[in-house]
């Protein structure tokens, strides 16, 4: 477990560390298995959005975010070097915990405002991908001398089950990955969040504002095909690792935006059936011809109703930033009760 020293005000740690990560995630093949079946075999066949951040596709997707359509990441930048200052003051000289920390590009600004305010940070990004985590703790590292990097691999679920030990703390996540979440796991993880965060702590969310549904869709059906082979390499991945019975030339990926939830919706598709058989069972699961396969969805926001969601949860929205076009927001959100607010 992650223990902070009253004393020293450094983290402890007496879980296992392996070339300098905190490890708690460990993905099987059986868990992989399990999962691509019971996807595969629904009525309306889909994966886990998790598969797709092998380390080639944290890379993938690192080129997503280079996209001159894909504008979440630019705007969510550029909010963060503006407000970094203040949010570094409201939160006060917490360490930092992101989950699903990627690159960390954006987070190097609340670094810098960290420690320009408190003269030292302290980081520690939670990734499932290690391809991720260590891009991240390598560049911030040599940027970041006085920031205390402390990479965990591991699933949100976990990170937020150390919040206690950690002690108050700004929690992130950025990018709107909350979008990936259906509305169940969005409630599970506010109540999580509510009940595991320490008083005093603080999250920092990022989400993706509905807008013309034109805009969206061209931030995820890029012509140079950038999406479609981080669709693509999902399931190269799975006839690698699971030995998924397919042909990639008959591969099509589509997207689609939902209005009545406000979600785009990415399917793959295969002209040809694919197979998922069993090497210990004779068990197989098989997609017909042509059955769009959902393998992620991106949720849109509104800021009134996000409110409403987190207040229901016992978390108030203290500050909101957000882009002149509106497209984009990172809140900044404490306990309901937390009356020095
Ligand atoms: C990583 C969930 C923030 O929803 O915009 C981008 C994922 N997928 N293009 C998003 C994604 C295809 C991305 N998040």
């Amino acid at each position: 477990m992650l223990i902070q020293d009253p004393t020293s005000r450094r983290i402890k740690l007496d879980l296992p560390l392996r070339e300098g990560i905190l490890e708690s995630f460990v993905e099987t093949r059986d868990n992989l298995f399990r999962s691509v079946e019971a996807g595969l075999s629904s009525s309306s066949p889909n994966l886990d959005y998790r598969l797709l951040y092998d380390a080639t596709g944290s890379r993938i997707f690192e080129e997503i975010t280079n996209l001159p359509d894909y504008y979440l990441t630019r705007i969510e930048a550029l909010l963060l070097m503006q407000n970094a200052a203040e949010i570094a003051a409201l939160a006060g000289p917490v360490p930092l915990v992101e989950l699903g920390a990627g690159s960390g590009r954006k987070t190097r600004y609340l670094i810098d405002a960290f420690e320009a305010s408190y003269g030292s940070a302290r980081y520690i990004p939670v990734d499932v991908s290690e391809t991720a985590l260590k891009m991240a703790s390598t560049t911030l590292s040599m940027r970041h001398p006085r920031t205390q990097i402390l990479p965990m691999h591991a699933q949100h679920q976990m990170a937020l089950s150390l919040l206690e030990s950690i002690g108050p703390a700004l929690v992130i996540f950025l990018g709107s990955s909350i979008g990936n979440f259906s509305e169940d796991e969005e409630d599970f993880f506010y109540a999580q969040l509510n009940r595991r965060m320490p008083f005093g702590g603080f999250f920092l969310l990022g989400v993706d504002l509905i807008k013309a549904p034109g805009i969206i869709e061209s931030a995820y059906n890029d012509s140079a095909g950038v999406t479609a082979s981080f669709i693509a390499n999902l399931f190269r991945r799975l006839q690698r690792e699971l030995g998924l019975e397919l042909d990639m030339n008959g591969f099509e990926f589509k997207t689609r935006y939902d209005k009545r939830h406000e979600r785009m919706e990415l399917y793959a598709r295969f002209d040809k059936a694919i197979r998922l058989s069993s090497d210990v069972s004779n068990r197989s699961v098989e997609v017909v011809p042509g059955e769009p396969i959902l393998v992620e969805i991106c949720r849109k926001y509104c800021l009134c109703s996000l409110d409403k969601h987190l207040q229901k949860h016992g978390l108030r929205v203290l500050r909101v930033f957000m882009d002149q076009n509106e497209w984009f927001a990172d809140l900044l959100i404490t306990h309901r009760d937390n009356r020095d607010f």
